[in-house]
């Protein structure tokens, strides 16, 4: 099974995830993260230091994406393991459908296009859901900033989210991200176990 976890940045997605790894640990998951969990991810974060041009970094993005399911989830996958991943396509489709809005005429339907017969469409997608003031409160605590943490930015890339779990309600669970962090961890675990007893029911059918 494939869960992957989505947010604007500041939606305390680390931290969310270092609780799972606990609350989790019975069940052995594959802890794994977009961009970066193979050498492709450096070029992503150099494309997204050095404000590249935004196709560069979208496909940046893919290539990851692509060496991503290759290395670790494909493999994972097909040794029945769950897989949970910290970011995956959907920051894609929201973040690159912003960065790209004035760059080419529809920008995530090529997002999707280029995304289409080789990725796998996750079994759940939990979305952390903030108003963006609070989010940018919590990220000017910390140190580095990337190009995407603006305002206007995040309100439009968080509006894609909404809209795509709008538009697959089965897929996406929301999750509001200003509630205590462990009742949002302990919310956010019992999710994932359902997802592993259902999928696990689907296969012995
Ligand atoms: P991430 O590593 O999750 O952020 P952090 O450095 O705070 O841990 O992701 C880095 C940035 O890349 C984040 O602002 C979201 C953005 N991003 C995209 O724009 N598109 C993508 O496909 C992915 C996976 C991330």
């Amino acid at each position: 099974m494939l869960v992957t976890i989505e947010g604007i940045d500041g939606t305390g997605k680390s931290t969310l995830l270092a609780a799972l790894k606990e609350r989790l640990s019975d069940l052995d998951p594959v802890f794994t993260r977009e961009p970066g969990a193979t050498w492709v991810g450096e070029s992503v974060r150099r494309a997204i230091a050095e404000q590249i041009d935004p196709i560069t970094e979208a496909t940046l993005f893919v290539a990851d994406h692509a060496a991503h399911l290759a290395t670790v989830v494909r493999p994972a996958l097909a040794a029945g393991k769950l897989v949970i991943s910290d970011r995956y396509s959907d920051s894609r489709f929201a973040y690159q459908s912003v960065t790209l809005g004035s760059v080419i005429p529809n920008p995530e339907g090529w997002l999707r296009a280029m995304h289409n017969g080789w990725s796998i469409v996750p079994d759940k997608t939990i979305l952390l859901v903030i108003p963006v003031d609070d989010a940018l409160a919590r990220l000017a605590t910390k140190s580095g900033h990337e190009h995407f943490e603006r305002r206007e930015i995040l309100e439009k890339v968080q509006n894609r989210y909404l809209e795509f779990a709008r538009a697959e309600p089965d897929r996406f669970v929301v999750v509001d991200a200003m509630l205590d962090k462990d009742e949002v961890a302990r919310f956010v675990a019992d999710t994932i176990r359902l997802v592993v007893v259902e999928g696990g029911k689907r296969k012995r059918k």
